[in-house]
């Protein structure tokens, strides 16, 4: 299987990210071991999805049945993200960490991609996924320390497990670098073992 690769990154910074960098070794990786894999780049600080319009909000709450051209208008730039979705056999998401969660260029995607009766379901006993499983790498790049003495909460990396969960997409492999504001060791130091990390995900993938 040749197979597509979605690669999503967040950072609003470009060659001095650390995300993107390590999200862009993550892609080098498996596309070594792979390499008929297609890469379709979605840039979320090229182009930022727009918060959700009133338009998009009225559009994305109706039945399906009841909706009308400007509906699907409003709903078209959603459509776009989703189709993405769907075509990629792998899916690479890379982000910064902005206030312990996803930094709002990423929950912008994620609120044009999680739609009732679209990519969830709504059933008696709560939401299902409407999307195919699909593997999705994260590589999130933390300022501060996660763990050890006076780390932060990190409400990121089960939010996004959670909310990528709800659409069907359960298998969420993460890698989170910490401490990358902590001096040239540290983030030599978080490289080192997330190349680890990113060596076993590219030798599974064989
Ligand atoms: C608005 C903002 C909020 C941030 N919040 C956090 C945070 O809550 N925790 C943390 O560890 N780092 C935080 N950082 C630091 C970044 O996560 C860190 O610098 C990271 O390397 C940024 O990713 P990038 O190098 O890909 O741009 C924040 C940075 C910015 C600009």
């Amino acid at each position: 299987v040749s197979g597509t690769l979605l690669h999503v990154s967040a950072s609003a910074r470009r060659d001095d990210s650390l995300s993107r960098r390590a999200g862009r070794e993550l892609v080098g990786g498996l596309t070594a071991v792979r390499p008929s894999l297609r890469v379709v780049g979605r840039d979320l600080a090229e182009a930022s999805p727009p918060h959700p319009s009133a338009a998009f909000v009225h559009a994305s709450l109706k039945q399906p049945a009841e909706r009308g051209p400007d509906d699907v208008a409003a709903l078209e730039y959603s459509e776009t993200l989703i189709a993405e979705l769907e075509a990629a056999d792998i899916v690479v998401i890379d982000t910064p960490m902005h206030n312990f969660t996803v930094p709002s260029a990423l929950k912008a995607w994620l609120d044009h991609v999680v739609r009732p009766q679209r990519t969830f379901g709504l059933r008696p006993h709560g939401k299902v996924g409407l999307l195919r499983d699909r593997p999705v790498f994260v590589v999130i790049a933390c300022g501060a320390r996660c763990h050890g003495e006076g780390a932060q909460e990190d409400f990121l990396t089960p939010y996004l497990r959670y909310v990528l969960g709800t659409i069907g997409l359960s298998r969420v492999d993460v890698l989170r670098l910490d401490g990358l504001r902590r001096g040239d060791a540290q983030v030599a130091a978080a490289f080192a073992s997330g190349r680890d990390w990113m060596r076993e995900r590219a030798a599974a993938l064989t």
